[in-house]
């Protein structure tokens, strides 16, 4: 077993899509804002060391939390896209987080995410220098026209969904998100900043309950899922 890890949390989206004025992070899921249940178990998690959570310049509803389960739980900003929360994320990690030190990394609206599945994404992806939790695709793809019809169907083999965590070290990640803002590029999650810089991510499959909530059904489907996915 690997030394406790850091674990950055996006938490930065405006995600209001929901409904309301308030991020989609805040909104209640079984009476408490959603993130601090996704806090709470991240932090409970015997190989997390800390937490840096990374929050909106206009954010006005963190708690202001500094400690769970007795780990650091420190803060700081994010920036537009996803990716820039991520790279301020990695940042401002504390010194003692070596370059050669893995990081997770793991959205604030995926609360459901099982302690199992964390740790195999750490046993297995030191092994292969990084990886992400994910599963094999099982609906049938569609590429879509812009007049909403179905105008090809897209191969399903070797296609998998992406979920988070996602694992890497700190210094290789950071210079793969560099890099990808430099060019230009909106990566949409760490192993494609990876991917670009030549790595190839261990794809590590983890239950597909670890929903990133993002609609009002999720809420609904995240609330049963909670209790079920400890
Ligand atoms: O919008 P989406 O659900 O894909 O966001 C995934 C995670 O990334 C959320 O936890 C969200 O708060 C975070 N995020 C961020 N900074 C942004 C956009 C999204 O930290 N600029």
């Amino acid at each position: 077993m690997s030394g406790p890890l850091w674990c950055v949390v996006p938490a930065a989206g405006r995600g209001t899509r929901v409904g309301g004025d308030i991020p989609k992070q805040y909104l209640p899921l079984a009476g408490r804002p959603l993130i601090l249940h996704t806090l709470e178990r991240l932090a409970a998690h015997p190989q997390v060391a800390g937490l840096m959570v990374v929050l909106g310049s206009a954010d006005d509803q963190w708690p202001g939390t500094t400690t769970l389960s007795g780990k650091p739980v420190l803060t700081c900003l994010g920036g537009t896209e996803r990716c820039d929360s991520v790279l301020a994320g990695l940042r401002a990690l504390p010194p003692e987080v070596t370059d050669e030190a893995f990081v997770l990394v793991h959205d604030a609206a995926r609360p459901c995410v099982r302690e199992r599945d964390i740790a195999r994404l750490i046993e297995l992806g030191i092994l292969a220098g990084g990886g992400l939790l994910g599963a094999p695709l099982r609906d049938t793809l569609k590429r879509a026209g812009g007049d909403g019809r179905s105008h090809e169907t897209e191969p399903r083999d070797h296609r998998w969904r992406a979920f988070t965590p996602q694992m890497f070290r700190r210094g290789e990640l950071s210079a793969a998100l560099l890099a990808a803002s430099l060019a230009g590029v909106t990566v949409s999650d760490e192993a494609m900043a990876m991917e670009r810089a030549g790595f190839a991510p261990l794809l590590v499959e983890g239950a597909e309950d670890n929903i990133k909530v993002t609609t009002a059904t999720d809420f609904a489907l995240a609330e049963f899922l909670l209790p079920r996915t400890k």
